[in-house]
């Protein structure tokens, strides 16, 4: 598949989809060398990344059922497994955060976060581009503060979701997508 090619049919693979089954870490090298390699000025890196595979998914669906718990005591057994769960749908979870240096000469804080915005989507056109299934996802847990201590997430940083890789159990089709002249207009004077 070329570039473009892989661009235009580029789907998110949800984790109901994905195998059990480890991914190797020739893959996550691959996958890890395209993420790095966004647009980045002044060259700041401003992102950091932590994976969460096997046994570790449990302690981080543990993290994630705390703090559902702590922001609804009252919840439903089954709400809080399902968040208990979360982790354990894909064989690789990776945190992307990025980290941002407030008073950079060049890059304001909003470039920062773009540069760690584009890592986290090479992630997941890498995955696709090596034949695995891939997905950014947020929701409650990304912004809570209990699960962002469990990661080490400092002050300075911010978590900006979870990217869930697996082997696809099937092929997926690209969604639809807009008429990219909806959003392009031409400036003449
Ligand atoms: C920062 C970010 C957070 C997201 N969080 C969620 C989420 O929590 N739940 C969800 O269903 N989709 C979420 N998405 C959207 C999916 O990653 C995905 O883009 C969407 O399902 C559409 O599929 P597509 O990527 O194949 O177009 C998020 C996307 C981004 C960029």
């Amino acid at each position: 598949m070329d570039a473009l090619d892989l661009i235009v049919k580029r789907a998110s693979v949800p984790p109901r989809l994905h195998e059990d089954s480890d991914l190797d870490d020739a893959a996550l090298d691959q996958i890890f060398a395209a993420t790095v390699t966004a647009p980045d000025h002044g060259l700041v890196r401003p992102y950091r990344f932590i994976t969460i595979r096997g046994a570790a998914r449990n302690r981080l669906g543990d993290v994630f059922a705390e703090a559902a718990l702590m922001r609804n005591p009252d919840a439903e057994p089954g709400v809080i497994e399902k968040d208990r769960l979360k982790p354990l749908r894909s064989p690789v979870v990776v945190a992307v955060i990025a980290c941002i240096t407030p008073d950079h000469p060049k890059a304001p804080p909003v470039e920062q976060m773009l540069t760690a915005g584009m890592a986290g989507y090479n992630m997941v056109l890498a995955a696709q581009a090596i034949g695995l299934g891939g997905i950014w996802l947020t929701g409650a847990p990304t912004y809570d503060a209990h699960v962002q201590a469990a990661l080490g997430v400092q002050a300075s940083e911010e978590l900006l979701g979870f990217v869930y890789l697996g082997q696809p159990k099937r092929d997926f089709k690209a969604p639809r997508r807009p008429d990219w002249r909806d959003f392009v207009t031409s400036w003449d004077e």
